[in-house]
């Protein structure tokens, strides 16, 4: 694969190899997606075996507007109220697909309900507009792995099969989008990510539900208990360190430490640590130490989607 600066030039020809067929990692303000056209089988299926990704996970489609995902899927009230607010934007909404949607069914894994999203990158709106089609993107990792924040990840984690890399630097949130089921008239939340619940509850005077893992099945990685894992075992709420652990730090208190430490935000802040927690992971991993242990990390606002990834980076494999 070739990665390449992200600049116009680059943006076109990365649009060329989409409407071709062929597969482009790019940069979201969120974690760096690996896109294909929407509206073609062929090139939805290379996702899957890139990323070595089982078949049946549904996967986020991307696209420009609400106008434009309206013409995909069946807008409730609510949907257009949570777009209104949030979009462009790390929020990706559940909605029932549209008869006669040209979206693949590769796309939806035979669901009825696509989940879409309009991404606040510059690069992921001028790939979405050179390349006239809706973009469908997973994270841009194998199944199962970190998550990739920078263009090198990517080039780390697949291969071939990737016909271009735009990179666009290190992205803004670092945690994936906030998934929340719009079908009905209360925001169901299927994922916590870079929008907080608390933002959602103020934006609509609603309150949000925890959705049931179980009752949204078929479900895919990012709800899989064991992901985002690295290759070290990783042992959450830890107060101290142990022999031969590298240490994920969080806050000013950090234990003292002769190891490899990563501190997440020094000065204990949410939005800095969900920014640097997977580049941190990986930067840990590569040191070759057989665990990790990291210090508790407060449950409020992103500090939920922070935990909810450590605890699958944690879970037995
Ligand atoms: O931030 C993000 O959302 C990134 C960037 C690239 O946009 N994308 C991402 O995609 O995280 P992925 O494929 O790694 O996660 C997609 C999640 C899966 O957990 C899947 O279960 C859920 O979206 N999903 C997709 N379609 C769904 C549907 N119809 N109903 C319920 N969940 C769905
Ligand atoms: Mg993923």
């Amino acid at each position: 694969m070739s990665v390449e600066k992200a600049d116009d030039k680059a943006i076109a020809a990365a649009a060329e190899h989409l409407r071709a067929g062929r597969l482009v990692a790019f940069p979201t303000e969120t974690v760096y997606g690996l896109g294909a056209d929407a509206t073609n089988g062929h090139a939805v299926a290379q996702i899957f075996a890139a990323k070595g990704r089982p078949r049946f996970n549904p996967l986020i489609v991307h696209v420009l507007s609400a106008t434009e995902a309206a013409t995909h899927a069946d807008f409730t009230p609510l949907a257009r109220r949570l777009a209104d607010a949030f979009w462009p934007g790390p929020l990706t909404l559940v909605v029932e697909m549209r008869q006669g949607s040209p979206l693949s069914d590769l796309v939806t894994g035979g669901l009825t309900s696509i989940a879409v999203r309009s991404p606040d990158h510059p690069v992921a709106r001028a790939l979405l507009a050179a390349t006239g089609r809706p973009l469908a993107a997973p994270s841009a990792n194998r199944s199962g792995h970190v998550s990739p924040t920078q263009a090198a990840h990517v080039d780390a984690d697949l291969g071939e099969a990737v016909a271009m890399v735009l990179d666009g630097g290190a992205t803004a949130h670092g945690l994936e989008s906030t998934i929340v089921d719009a079908r009905g008239e209360t925001p169901i939340l299927l994922r916590p990510g870079a929008v907080t619940v608390e933002a959602i509850e103020a934006a609509l005077a609603t309150k949000v539900v925890r959705g049931d893992i179980d009752a949204a099945r078929p479900s895919a990685p990012g709800q899989l208990l064991s992901h985002y894992a690295p290759s070290a075992k990783v042992r959450l709420n830890a107060r101290d360190v142990r022999a031969g652990e590298a240490l994920l730090a969080f806050g000013p208190d950090a234990p003292e430490t002769e190891g490899p430490v990563i501190n997440l935000s020094p000065s204990g802040d949410l939005a800095e640590a969900a920014a640097n927690l997977f580049t941190a992971l990986r930067t840990l991993d590569a040191a070759g130490v057989p665990s990790i242990a990291v210090m508790p990390i407060p449950e409020a606002g992103l500090g939920e989607a922070i935990n909810d990834r450590l605890q699958r980076a944690a879970a037995p494999r």
